[in-house]
């Protein structure tokens, strides 16, 4: 792993390595304390965020290392107009690691292959958001033993909800995984999630509208927040912001060790009356979330082998992106990237937030 920009960046082992690091950082912190001291992580956060930020600055304190960075572009030479690209050369310059928060989906893929210092996406618009994926795995693991032979429910906004394709794709890869997604008809999950984590691997889904009809199979609920600023219209956001809302009475028709995810924060999906129900595990995930991103600082930080990220069935200025939130809209002057999905289809994904394309024939 050089960087952590997909959570598939880690291998499974990679991530049983630093679940075990966790566990260990959570017995013996005292163990860690010094173990990235005079190192500097860079939190360069385009877009708001109060936990993740947090997440990362105190997790690196707690290793002994040192924090610089931004949170809102107001007073940085970005809202000169400075580039992802630039900002990241300059940044690689000052700091051994980065965590890049961006309202434009592959920013932080754009920052990677752009630098030598591994970068890890804290979030990239619609997209995704591993670390908070490692902090949902954490979180699985200690309350229910292991990732395998789970049937987990994702309601809310599978459309925008970022953390939900990450979680998705790292739990494609256990045994026994059964997926049920609760969406209205405008919110489902994207295509590329549909086809290339959950086809792909075979994983049985089913897409409901209906959510106190699926909670009985559930061993995980995974709420979320509608996302409020990633729609194009306010009017279908005050239609569909209320739609689920998950609350103590029904909760009684899940099974009785159903654990409840929320990546927070949350507005209404999730009522308080539920917080002091031990199946509620939402603050669970924050604790657990600190102590992944502390194991993954460290191993980026002392793995030392950084290159420059090329897959080797990419295609470069050959097709171009038309998604208006991908990276490359506003950052015109990079090479539209595409890898290879489908040689018998010839279709191609954008390394950076997935939209396809296809190559026409010759
Ligand atoms: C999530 C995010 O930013 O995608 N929050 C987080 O990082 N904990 C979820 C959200 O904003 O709804």
């Amino acid at each position: 792993m050089k960087d952590c920009i997909d959570i598939l960046d880690l291998t499974k082992e990679e991530i049983d390595d630093l679940i075990h690091t966790a566990l260990d950082m959570i017995a013996d912190p005292a163990k860690y304390a010094d173990c990235l001291r005079g190192k500097r992580l860079a939190t360069l956060f385009y877009e708001p965020s109060t936990r993740t930020r947090l997440s990362f600055e105190s997790a690196m304190q707690s290793l002994g290392g040192s924090v610089i960075g931004f949170s809102g572009i107001q007073q940085t030479s970005v809202s000169k107009g400075e580039t992802v690209h630039d900002t990241a050369i300059v940044v690689s310059q000052l700091a051994d690691v980065i965590a890049m928060r961006h309202n434009m989906e592959g920013a932080p893929m754009l920052a990677a292959r752009s630098c030598s210092i591994p970068v890890i996406n804290a979030g990239d618009g619609g997209h995704n958001h591993p670390t908070q994926t490692l902090a949902d795995l954490l979180t699985i693991y200690r309350e229910k033993g292991g990732f395998e032979n789970l049937t987990i429910g994702l309601c809310g906004d599978l459309k925008y909800g970022r953390t939900v394709h990450s979680l998705l794709n790292a739990m494609a890869r256990y045994k026994g995984l059964k997926v049920v997604l609760i969406a209205p008809k405008e919110l489902r999950i994207p295509d590329w999630v549909k086809e290339d984590v959950l086809e792909k691997n075979n994983i049985p889904y089913v897409e409901t509208e209906d959510f106190e009809g699926s909670l009985a199979d559930l061993d995980v609920l995974y709420m979320t927040r509608i996302q409020k600023e990633r729609f194009d219209s306010l009017e279908t956001y005050e239609r569909l912001k209320d739609v689920y809302i998950l609350n103590a009475e029904k909760m009684k028709k899940a099974k009785d060790d159903c654990i409840v995810l929320h990546p927070l924060p949350r507005v209404n999906e999730i009522s308080t009356d539920f917080d002091d129900d031990p199946r509620a595990c939402y603050f669970k995930q924050v604790y657990n979330g600190r102590y992944m991103r502390m194991a993954l600082i460290r191993h980026l930080v002392l793995q030392n082998e950084k290159t420059f990220r090329k897959g080797e069935d990419e295609i470069t200025d050959v097709l171009h992106c038309t998604n208006p939130r991908c990276i490359t809209a506003t950052e015109r002057s990079i090479h539209h990237v595409f890898r290879l999905r489908d040689p018998k289809t010839r279709t191609y994904r954008c390394i950076y937030c997935e939209a396809e394309a296809v190559l026409p024939e010759k």
